[in-house]
């Protein structure tokens, strides 16, 4: 069997670790297709730069003519698509680069890949899966007492982007009920862990702690997450592309509740100990609570029990490990981190928090 996949998105954060998994374990060729925006970044791919099972291809997925040729060139088993444009925060500035590649571009991707399946022969037809990367915010938000989202909970996304990412989702179903093509989707919790974007709560937040930056709470800080480290959302994946059942859903998620505010304060002691502030003070101190997030959703959890019954898979970090490891990334790539905080990115943050009242560029 042709072992080859297409990675859409492999530059950003899930998608990169993703691919770095799949070439250490050795499971085949990539075709790693990413527009390169501002969340992508060829930095998080030099491990892998000489490694000829790895071909990156600079493009958009709403370009059905480049997909089509590479698709037609490559031959891949299977298409595992995580670009996206993936903030909140940028979806309430300006919801239509959120239209345009979540909705739009996953539509040009679906009708390339429609195209391609269709031609294979019988038997690469029926190995061949198209793997759907989204997220739990399609479910809305949940109050504190609610049971955590199935994968029948009703859609109720409340951001541009979750509406985005819902959209996607529809249009992959009905690729499957109408065409048949071979589709899996996968809703996942917040993940955290290395090479995340300094513009979601964790990575921002260690950032500001080491160069005396407040950090920034939106609102009471009482809002809940349901977090996953980034590795544990590669095995993930991996499973459902091996074993997951043609178009089915699931659910992925770490068990792991926490206020923001409890994910703060751990990230502060944890820094505490590992490089304390040269005046001897907490960074607990750098906490700033500020205007809150337009929509907020109160809270998200996952129910992982389908994913761990019918394929056995479950997370092998608990918050306190996988949170260890991040920090300790962190400390150790500030090289990355003052790459990808230059530029674009100063930008991005003098604009959004200077609307809270923050000096945080
Ligand atoms: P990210 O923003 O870090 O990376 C997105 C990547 O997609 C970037 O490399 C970017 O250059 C690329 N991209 C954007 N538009 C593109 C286009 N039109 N064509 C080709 N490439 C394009 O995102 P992430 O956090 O790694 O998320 C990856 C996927 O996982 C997304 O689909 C997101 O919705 C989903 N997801 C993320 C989380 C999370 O906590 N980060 C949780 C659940 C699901
Ligand atoms: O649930 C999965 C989703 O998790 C993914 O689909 C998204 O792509 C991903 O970005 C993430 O969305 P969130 O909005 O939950 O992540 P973010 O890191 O932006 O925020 C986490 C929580 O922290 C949220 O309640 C908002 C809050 N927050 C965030 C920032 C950036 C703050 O309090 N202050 C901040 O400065």
């Amino acid at each position: 069997m042709n072992k080859t996949i297409m990675v859409t998105g492999g530059a950003g954060f899930i998608g990169a670790n993703f691919v770095l998994e799949w070439l250490r374990l050795d499971l085949g060729r990539v075709i790693n297709l990413d527009k390169l925006t501002y969340a992508g970044n060829l930095e998080n791919l030099v491990e892998i730069q000489n490694n000829t099972a790895h071909i990156f291809v600079h493009g958009d997925i709403g370009d059905s003519a480049l997909v089509a040729k590479l698709l037609a060139e490559h031959q891949p088993y299977a298409i595992v698509n995580f670009a996206a444009e993936s903030h909140v925060d940028r979806s309430i500035h300006g919801p239509e680069d959120f239209i345009q590649t979540n909705v739009v571009g996953t539509f040009h991707l679906l009708e390339a890949v429609r195209t391609y399946w269709a031609n294979l022969n019988e038997e690469h037809r029926q190995n061949f899966r198209f793997l759907h990367i989204s997220t739990d915010e399609v479910y809305g938000s949940l109050a504190k007492d609610d049971v955590a989202f199935t994968e029948t909970h009703t859609y109720a996304p409340n951001s541009p982007y979750s509406a985005s990412k819902a959209a996607s989702d529809h249009l992959v179903r009905a690729y499957h009920h109408t065409y048949g093509l071979p589709t899996l989707t996968t809703n996942c919790s917040n993940n955290y862990g290395p090479h995340h974007f300094p513009e979601k709560l964790i990575p921002l937040v260690i950032h500001n702690a080491l160069t005396g930056k407040p950090l920034p709470i939106y609102g009471t800080g009482q809002q809940i997450r349901d977090w996953l480290y980034v590795e544990d959302h590669c095995s993930a994946i991996r499973r459902v592309l091996e074993a997951g059942k043609v178009g089915e859903v699931y659910n992925v998620g770490g068990w792991n509740e926490k206020p923001n505010i409890e994910v703060v304060k751990t990230l502060c002691r944890i820094l505490d100990a590992k490089k304390p502030r040269e005046d001897g003070q907490s960074y607990m101190n750098q906490i700033t609570f500020v205007e809150d997030r337009l929509g907020h959703d109160q809270r998200y959890a996952i129910d992982a029990t389908k994913i761990a019954n019918a394929l056995g898979w479950k997370p092998k970090e608990t918050f306190d490990s996988g949170i260890e490891k991040t920090v300790n990334w962190y400390l150790e790539h500030q090289d990355w981190v003052n790459n990808v905080t230059s530029g674009e990115y100063r930008h991005w943050v003098e604009k959004h928090y200077a609307e809270r009242g923050e000096e945080l560029a």
